[in-house]
């Protein structure tokens, strides 16, 4: 099946003298006549300098080439951008599509039978997925890996979880400038992701839950041999497709496969952005998501897994309790283990063999679950008429049910300004709103979601208080905290009517969240609102395009344009 060098020949006109050149070109790296009949296998470099979660992609694409090679096939790693989540102004979440562009084009662009995509921090991921499924060539998944944990006084620390929660303790004055400084030393001990369930560790499980990659490599700690076994497992079995012609993406993406990922998304606690990025992966398939479908698996599917920020451990606690294998068979009949996998196998048999760790209490059984309900629920009312989303397992009960008085900002930059001066009018029992952070308004939908505590409130103890916003927020964040609102307010939506000193309800069991002022005054308040300025330079380049064809992030914040036209009947 594989047509190596013959794929997709530069046009010229004559296809003879198109792959004539091609040959001459490439046989400048001196390749020999036999390496070039072989099937072509790329490898996505998705190293930089800027990238500590992708610090070991140089070793895993090595181990690539090499199973590749033992397998018979021709190895051709390409570069593509890479995006890490600290570096990347104004946010990750702005250039994973330009990150999807990329990689898609790529592999449509240059001849490969099949690809091994390399990728872990949170939106490269889901950027190299949504290429994949575009794209549709055979295709592997391989996860750069968790890093290890970090310790410090005795204690186990987890980026990003641990940032925040010590953060919060200096903003509190609890810890001083010269401690905060040797922890910075210490929360991100290896490369390799963070290695609590944020979102990097949520889109490794969900990956494995559809089928895109090896069954159990993508919680292999990023610095284990293991995961280097894993890479080499990966170039092999990638000339297998390339010689049978798949399975590819769209075989392997289905329907089911993604009720699957959906389950899992629920029960390893999982991150809210993987919510958003599952939506774009969907929406590249024609594939809706379902999201009073997935309300309800948070009603009926538990949380099963003991990990921060939802529960006390981390990633390589989890893989060597079982990974996702083990959790597959312990969601038992809430799987559809006849959903197809990258082995040509189906999930069932990945489940089938699970290991199973005597004592292990990171993967729980569904008797004896983390919590008896999974991660997120969607809340709708007038401040969220497409919907919004709570991570439950990581609130407080306390605030599940709560009425407040808005406390609001603007933006976040009016939020950054004006959060800790002593003069705020704000209580522990108010609702602090965040507004124009959607995926228009920021721009790029950034992580602000997780507001601070105000400083006076921090340092009286406060920890935790109603927070809303149409932003994201870090799957590594604990909070009551209400995301992604939708229609965001830089569009028009309601959020961006609310004023100081409304009331706001938030109701988790009932699933809304609502401002307390009657329609006809939201009426009044619309003939006078007066949407944000326009970005300064939003007038050219990448973020004009981006600007004119967002998504909003019930859609999963793709280009319009790059969601799959439904086919005509
Ligand atoms: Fe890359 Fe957390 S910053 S996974």
């Amino acid at each position: 099946m594989s047509k190596g060098m013959r794929k997709g020949l530069t046009s010229y006109g004559d296809p003879g003298f198109s792959l004539f050149l091609r040959r001459a070109f490439i046989k400048a790296m001196g390749f020999s006549d036999d390496a070039l009949e072989r099937p072509i296998i790329g490898i996505t470099d998705t190293f930089s300098d800027y990238n500590p979660c992708h610090g070991n992609v140089p070793q895993l694409i090595e181990a690539v080439k090499r199973g590749v090679m033992l397998a018979g096939g021709l190895p051709m790693a390409f570069p593509t951008i890479s995006i890490h989540e600290s570096f990347s102004n104004p946010t990750s979440m702005f250039l994973r599509n330009l990150m999807a562009m990329d990689t898609e084009e790529m592999i449509r662009a240059q001849p490969m039978d099949a690809v091994v995509l390399i990728s872990g921090c949170d939106k490269t991921v889901p950027a190299q997925l949504m290429a994949a499924a575009s794209a549709d060539v055979p295709t592997i998944l391989l996860i750069t890996g968790p890093m290890l944990v970090g310790h410090h006084k005795g204690e186990e620390l987890g980026a990003c979880t641990d940032c925040r929660r010590l953060w919060a303790m200096h903003r509190a004055g609890q810890m001083d400038e010269a401690e905060i400084d040797v922890v910075s030393g210490r929360l991100a001990p290896t490369n390799g992701t963070c290695m609590v369930m944020g979102t990097a560790s949520t889109m490794a499980c969900i990956s494995e839950a559809l089928g895109i990659a090896l069954p159990g490599t993508g919680s292999i700690p990023a610095t284990h041999a293991d995961r280097l076994r894993a890479a080499e497992a990966s170039g092999a079995r990638a000339v297998a497709m390339a010689k049978s012609g798949g399975p590819k993406p769209t075989e392997i993406l289905t329907k089911k496969a993604f009720d699957n990922a959906l389950t899992v998304l629920q029960a390893i606690g999982g991150s809210t952005n993987g919510l958003v990025h599952l939506s774009a992966l969907a929406g590249r398939l024609g594939i809706e998501i379902d999201f009073d479908a997935f309300d309800q698996l948070g009603r009926t599917v538990p949380t099963l897994i003991d990990l921060k920020p939802s529960g006390a451990h981390y990633m390589e606690h989890f893989h060597w309790a079982g990974g996702m294998p083990k959790l597959l068979k312990e969601l038992g009949d809430l799987i559809d283990g006849t959903a197809l996998t990258v082995t040509g196998e189906p999930l069932s048999a990945a489940i089938e063999k699970a290991e199973e760790v005597p004592n292990q209490t990171i993967i729980r059984s569904r008797a004896n679950p983390l919590q008896a309900s999974g991660a997120m629920a969607v809340l709708h009312g007038n401040l969220a008429p497409r919907g919004a989303i709570i991570k439950q397992s990581a609130a407080s009960p306390t605030l599940m049910q709560h009425e407040g008085r808005a406390v609001v900002f603007d933006s976040v930059e009016d939020m950054t300004n004006r959060m800790d001066d002593p003069d705020l009018d704000v209580t522990a029992d108010d609702v602090l709103v965040l507004r124009n952070a959607g995926p228009v308004g920021a721009p790029g939908m950034p992580e602000a979601g997780y507001l601070p505590i105000p400083r006076k409130l921090a340092q009286q103890g406060v920890k935790d208080m109603v927070r809303i916003s149409d932003a994201r927020m870090s799957g590594t964040a604990f909070g009551t905290i209400v995301l992604h609102i939708a229609p965001e307010a830089a569009i028009g939506g309601p959020l961006g009517l609310v004023r100081n000193g409304d009331r706001i309800r938030l109701d988790v069991a009932n699933r809304s969240i609502n401002l307390l002022v009657d329609d006809a005054e939201l009426v009044e308040r619309r003939k006078t609102y007066q949407p944000p300025p326009p970005h300064e330079g939003s007038e050219r380049g990448y973020l004009s395009l981006y600007l004119k064809t967002v998504n909003q992030a019930d859609e999963g914040c793709d280009f319009d344009f790059m969601r799959k036209v439904p086919e005509k009947n």
